[in-house]
């Protein structure tokens, strides 16, 4: 069956994880053209390209499912909404819905992420130069998932450690061992911790706003959900701020208009989102024989939305590889997914990266990327599933 694949698909075929981190953007576009639904040996998965195909396939989720003991996630951190479909998984995202809508993100969050974006420009603007990825991009991303989850009184390297344990011990199942004792008890520890702050007063923190919410989920399934946001909000906005950072500091024109008028910093971001989505792929399992495309597949396999495919797609986006203030079409991208599983973070995630760049630009004049060959190569976004620079050194004054 394999090899008639490889007759069917040839260019999905021959491609290699290596062109898949590092050179993407021409095998979508040939993919996208020729194989839009296509068998990638590499990945051991079908992979969408096209953008309507794209949201078809999210969209649809009894034929496309993320319920599969395929996601190693939920062997971790228990059932969330991240592995259920259907009415469960509505019961568990139901009560992070209200308090993630725009208006409640902006009302809880705005002053709190302003004040910790001017403290970590403050903490390193004397001194000429920063590498800002990890000195700002990251800690921006994790202060933010603190406040939403109440932990404040929790040192942030003790909520990273967790974090990193949990993500490790899911690794680990992915490619089927058994969950670390390790994992196990970092998720105890998280869950420990989070207890007291999920039954505090609603207008403490998001996660007691959600607690509060009257839902059919008990406490343990509440804190699972809470653990998912700190995988869905910590990587994914660190490379959301870096890849707008990047995409302003290496287009000198939209820098100048951006400088011009703060008020297309939103333009700069869904522009960023849409050329470089920080998390490349969704994954879906079909749950019976499907055809999309001209490609059929068997039941129980893995399909991989391409949103970087998606989001270049040349009959939705002219000009797919520019960096383009004024297109029309600005929040036709797919980087925050569609249908049942749409982001439920991504109204949090602009606030932080609006906040980051307006007062980076602001406060580091005449900030740009280090010109040495090594600091230039660093900072284009890369990877497979997550992309980011490697790093982002620069200087201003
Ligand atoms: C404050 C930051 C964020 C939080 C708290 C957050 C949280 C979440 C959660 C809980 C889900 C699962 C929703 C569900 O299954 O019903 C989700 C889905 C998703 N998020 Fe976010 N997110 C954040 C930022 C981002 C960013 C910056 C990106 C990309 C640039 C992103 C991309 C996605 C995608 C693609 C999905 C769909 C996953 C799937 O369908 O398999 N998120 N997010």
């Amino acid at each position: 069956m394999t090899s008639s694949r490889a007759t069917r698909f040839p260019i999905g075929n021959a491609l290699s994880i290596e062109t898949l981190e590092n050179n993407v953007y021409p095998a979508l576009h040939e993919l996208r053209t020729h194989e839009p639904v296509s068998w990638l040996p590499a990945l051991k998965a079908w992979l969408v390209t096209r953008h309507d195909l794209s949201i078809e396939v999210m969209r649809d989720a009894k034929i496309y499912t993320v319920d599969h003991p395929g996601f190693s996630t939920a062997q971790v951190v228990g059932p969330s909404m991240l592995s259920l479909d259907g009415t469960t998984h509505q019961a568990h995202r139901m009560p992070f819905e209200k308090p993630f809508r725009k208006r409640e993100v902006n009302n809880r969050f705005t002053e709190s992420v302003t004040r910790q974006v001017a403290a970590l420009i403050e903490s390193f603007k004397a001194t000429g130069g920063a590498e800002l990825r990890r000195d700002f991009a990251g800690p921006i991303a994790v202060q933010a998932m603190v406040t939403a989850l109440g932990l404040e009184e929790t040192p942030v390297q003790q909520v990273l450690t967790w974090y990193d344990t949990i993500v490790q011990a899911v690794t680990l199942v992915a490619k089927g061992e058994p969950v670390s004792a390790d994992g196990q008890l970092a998720f105890q520890a998280l869950k420990t911790t989070l207890m007291p702050s999920l039954q505090a007063n609603p207008e403490s923190s998001l996660l007691a706003a959600a607690g509060a919410s009257n839902a059919a989920l008990d406490e343990d399934q509440i804190v699972s959900n809470a653990a998912v946001l700190l995988f869905g909000g910590i990587e994914t906005t660190e490379g959301m701020i870096a890849n707008a950072l990047y995409h302003l500091l290496t287009t000198p024109d939209a820098l100048a208009m951006v400088c011009a008028d703060y008020g297309l910093i939103p333009n700069a971001i869904e522009e960023s989102l849409r050329l470089e989505p920080a998390a490349a792929v969704v994954d879906r399992y079909t749950t019976e024989e499907v055809t999309i495309a001209g490609a059929t597949i068997p039941p129980d396999e893995l399909v991989e939305i391409s949103l970087l495919g998606a989001n270049r797609d040349p009959a939705v986006f002219p000009n797919p590889d520019q960096f383009d203030l004024t297109r029309s079409n600005l929040r036709a991208h797919v980087t925050f997914a569609q249908g049942p599983h749409v982001c439920l973070g991504l109204h949090l995630a602009r606030l932080e990266t609006q906040q980051a760049l307006a007062q980076a630009l602001t406060a580091l004049p005449n900030l740009q990327l280090r010109t040495d060959s090594t600091s230039q190569a660093d900072a284009k976004p890369r990877g497979l599933i997550f992309r980011k620079p490697k790093a982002l050194n620069v200087v201003w004054g």
